[in-house]
């Protein structure tokens, strides 16, 4: 692994000879007799969410079109993650897949990339066992990535490109986003913390922060654009800035963006308790524009369980963030993440953590059996609690949180919210409270992104039903 903090910034020539290899495979894209599809296939953060944006953006200017049927499609390009084995499983088992489409469709292009593909031994293990993949690259290529496509395209064999290095950023890759009315934008790729059980700043490189100037451009963009609800993204956006040495932190960097004119809410993931700051409460108070919820993984509730994880806070650390949160936000929703059976957690220990959730009383937690990524610190540690007892506290954990987010939902109930009306599903329209809880509600498909008064009518642990208050 690359420890070297030393960033990259890819040249803007770098990106125009980028997008010259996709015009040549545009004019060849452009001579067949029907327009070539190209499949995105998507695991993982909302990291990977944009990377695949722009990768969209870069098959855009080669000619593709996108269609969500691996059959049908040219191009297979499969944006892998790897922060569970479970979801690196079920990627294998997509890939090993792909050998029947490929047969049936033999001209088809299959491209492996993200975390999954800069882990050595799962590009070792593509290389043998995956003959049908073309094309495998880390996120670190992604920026030249039709480059490297043009490879594979021009017949010239199998490509693997997952050199370790500490990162770059690169500005002016094209963008096909998935959606009109939210929008991700990332303001820093890597991490620098690692937590013991994280494979993500193996695989992500180090900590790097985009120039604010060109981020508060892209956000003037896309209010103009139409977006309602843009969220900030980085591993640890509290650290936001740090490597720039401009005197801008996370907190400038928000208010100014909230200071754009329009309307439109903004958001940011994920927040890392030991830097999450009082500046930052203070700024998310004061500005409306800033959506009122705060995503703040604790991870564990015993503080030697933090402590083997690298976590680098407390306990009562990460309590007293939380009520400094609360007074500065008042209706703030707190979301979390959590890890069961964290090697070494006792029982006692994971005591700690369903108390924990009992104190804060989060709004929703997403929780995880702790999985072993080989290479990471916790993957040697002794682990000595069985997987039958893991798996006994986390459904003991899941039960007790979805009683509090049935309840944290029914105190809605009553009450009127200014909602983002963001989509639809089979069961009618879909909106979104400032603090992103998800509301249903019946109505014109006219309403979609706009601001609606909702009065909420119904909830259960996963939704609240709302209808439109007429004016
Ligand atoms: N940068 C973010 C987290 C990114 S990963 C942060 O620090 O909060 C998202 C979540 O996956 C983590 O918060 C953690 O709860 C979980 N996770 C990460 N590695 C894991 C592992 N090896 N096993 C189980 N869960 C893990
Ligand atoms: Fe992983 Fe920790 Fe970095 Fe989050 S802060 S990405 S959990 S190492
Ligand atoms: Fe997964 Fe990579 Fe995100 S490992 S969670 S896609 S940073």
């Amino acid at each position: 692994m690359n420890l070297n903090t030393k960033t990259t910034r890819i040249a803007p020539e770098e990106i125009d000879r980028q997008r010259a290899f996709c015009a040549q495979i545009r004019a060849r894209n452009s001579a067949r007799a029907a327009q070539p599809l190209a499949f995105v296939d998507t695991y993982g953060c909302q990291q990977n969410e944009a990377d695949s944006e722009r990768l969209r953006g870069y098959l855009a200017e080669m000619g593709y079109a996108f269609t969500s049927d691996e059959h049908e499609a040219d191009v297979i390009l499969i944006n892998t993650c790897a922060i569970r084995e479970h979801a690196e499983h079920r990627v294998l088992g997509n890939v090993g897949a792909l050998v029947h489409t490929k047969r049936a469709k033999p001209g088809q292009i299959i491209c492996v990339c993200g975390c999954m593909a800069q882990e050595p031994h799962v590009a070792q293990k593509i290389k043998d066992s995956f003959r049908q993949v073309d094309l495998v690259f880390g996120p670190h290529a992604l920026w030249k990535f039709p480059e490297l496509f043009y490879r594979v395209y021009t017949r010239r064999g199998r490509v693997f490109e997952i050199t370790d290095e500490p990162g770059s950023i690169a500005e002016g890759i094209p963008v096909v986003r998935q959606n009109g009315i939210k929008a991700w934008v990332s303001i820093m790729y890597g991490c620098n913390n690692f937590c013991t059980y994280c494979i993500v700043p193996y695989v992500r490189g180090r900590e790097r922060s985009r120039d604010p100037e060109v981020i508060l451009s892209e956000i003037r963009a896309l209010v103009d654009e139409g977006y309602r609800d843009i969220t900030l993204l980085g591993q640890n956006v509290n650290s936001y800035g740090k490597d720039l040495g401009l005197g801008v932190d996370f907190s400038d960097l928000l208010e100014q963006a909230a200071a754009i004119p329009g309307d439109f809410l903004l958001r940011f993931m994920t927040s890392h308790p030991k830097d999450a700051s009082q500046k930052l409460f203070d700024v998310m108070g004061r500005c409306e524009k800033v959506a009122p919820h705060f995503h703040l993984p604790f991870q564990s509730g015993s503080t030697r369980v933090l402590e083997a994880m690298n976590r680098r806070y407390t306990r009562e650390g990460y309590l007293e963030k939380v009520r400094a949160l609360r007074a500065a936000v008042p209706d703030v929703v707190i979301t979390s993440d959590v890890i069961v059976g964290f090697p070494g957690e006792t029982q006692a220990e994971f005591e700690e953590t369903l108390s924990l959730i009992e104190e804060v009383r989060f709004d929703a937690l997403f929780t995880f059996i702790y999985s072993p990524r080989r290479g990471t610190p916790a993957a040697g540690m002794d682990d000595p609690m069985s997987k039958e007892d893991k798996a006994a506290n986390f459904q003991r954990l899941a039960a007790r949180q979805d009683e509090i987010s049935e309840e944290r939902h029914a105190a809605y109930v009553g009450r009127t919210v200014r909602c983002l009306v963001d989509g639809e599903d089979g069961k009618g329209l879909t909106a979104r409270t400032p603090g992103n809880r998800l509301v249903r509600l019946e109505g014109d498909r006219s309403l979609i992104g706009r601001f609606v008064e909702i009065r909420m009518t119904g909830s259960n642990k996963w939704s609240l039903t709302g209808e439109p208050v007429k004016d």
